[in-house]
């Protein structure tokens, strides 16, 4: 979980993200997840060379990270937080509160070939 810089001001608080400075890649591709139906689950695969970092802009959601050893839950409900998700790992979102927001900033372009979808698949990948 990374913390970001947050500028508190009466008229609204700001936070912002540098590439390399604040996350530890540059980014190539931002995309977001919105509109998400009540105990849907969004991911559920993992990235061989694709990095991200997830904010939860608005509302609330929960990002399972696993390592293929071990699983952690990471509860991300403030904007000035962030889950940075290194690559080989899989990740699933889930919980997503009503008119939740979730920001992903992404270290590479859209690549199909770069997903591995089948768990069993990414436990010997990660062998
Ligand atoms: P996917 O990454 O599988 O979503 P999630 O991890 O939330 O389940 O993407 C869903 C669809 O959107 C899939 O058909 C690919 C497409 N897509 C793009 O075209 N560009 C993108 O940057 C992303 C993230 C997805």
């Amino acid at each position: 979980m990374i913390k970001l810089p947050v500028i508190p001001d009466e008229r609204g608080n700001l936070s912002f993200i540098e590439e390399i400075k604040h996350i530890p890649f540059e980014i190539i591709r931002t995309y977001w997840i919105y509109d998400v139906p009540g105990g849907e689950k969004r991911g559920g695969h993992a990235y061989k060379e694709n990095q991200e970092f997830i904010v939860a802009l608005s509302g609330s959601f929960d990002v399972v990270l696993d390592d293929g050893k071990s699983r952690k839950t990471f509860s991300l409900n403030r904007s000035y937080y962030g889950l940075y998700v290194p690559k080989g790992i899989w990740r699933q979102m889930e919980n997503f509160s009503t008119n939740s927001l979730a920001l992903i900033l992404a270290s590479t372009n859209f690549d199909e070939a770069d997903y591995i979808y089948d768990y069993k698949l990414f436990k010997n990948y990660v062998k």
